[in-house]
């Protein structure tokens, strides 16, 4: 019993530790996020979606205060395919749904070019509240939400991860490398049992349509190697 307790507080300390490590290797030395916040986080026992949002819904962030809706995920909860964005924009924000905007309607058609749709995965993003002017989450937002994207992520259960852009790329893999050196690369980290799969951010395709092809691929090979699992 003693042992398991120690086993337990020491995995909290590694991840807050991690959670250091990686604000050093980005080059922030001024941390005024409170790691207090992100080890409670951590540590909260919680076993389900409804329990999990309910507890994201009470972590104390100013972005809240400018939000209309708080945006948790959509789609199917027993999905083998969970697709991870960055944070609502302003239409997400006024729906409560991810995806549902300029961005969504492309990831919609990308979806149904490889045969898949909102039924066949889940949707979730780093940031549930969306951050005032659509500016990219801060590295201080992004910690104290990670540790409820790895629950999320381990309450759907699913057999892929698929990162939308870099915002959620860097967070989930904490990770400094670029797009370019993580896009179509397979990954894995500690906390998680699913693979993940680094590609581009439909508001990033929208720019640059040229890359859509990359894209469509990387969609591909998720699918086929969701359905080969
Ligand atoms: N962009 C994101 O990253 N997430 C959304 O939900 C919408 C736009």
């Amino acid at each position: 019993m003693v042992e398991k307790e120690n086993d337990k507080k020491n995995k909290t300390n590694k991840e807050v530790i991690d959670v250091l490590k990686w604000f050093s290797d980005a080059g922030v030395s001024d941390i005024s996020v409170d790691i207090n916040t992100v080890q409670r986080a951590a540590k909260q026992s919680i076993n389900t979606l409804a329990e999990l949002k309910e507890a994201m819904r009470k972590v104390e962030i100013s972005i809240k205060d400018c939000a209309l809706n708080m945006v948790f995920g959509v789609g199917n909860e027993h999905a083998d395919i969970l697709l991870l964005g960055e944070a609502p924009g302003a239409e997400e924000d006024r729906q409560g749904i991810p995806f549902v905007g300029q961005s969504g309607q492309l990831l919609d058609k990308i979806l149904a070019a490889v045969g898949l749709d909102r039924t066949k995965v889940y949707i979730t993003n780093i940031l549930p509240w969306r951050p005032p002017g659509n500016r990219t989450p801060t590295l201080q937002e992004i910690t104290l939400f990670r540790p409820y994207v790895i629950k999320h992520i381990s309450l759907v259960n699913p057999k892929i991860v698929v990162c939308l852009g870099g915002t959620a790329t860097k967070a989930l893999l904490q990770t400094t490398q670029t797009m370019t050196q993580l896009r179509g690369r397979w990954s894995r980290i500690e906390e998680i049992s699913a693979v993940i799969l680094p590609t581009f951010h439909p508001a990033y395709l929208l720019r640059s349509p040229s890359q859509k092809r990359e894209a469509w691929l990387d969609f591909l090979t998720v699918k086929n190697k969701a359905s080969a699992a």
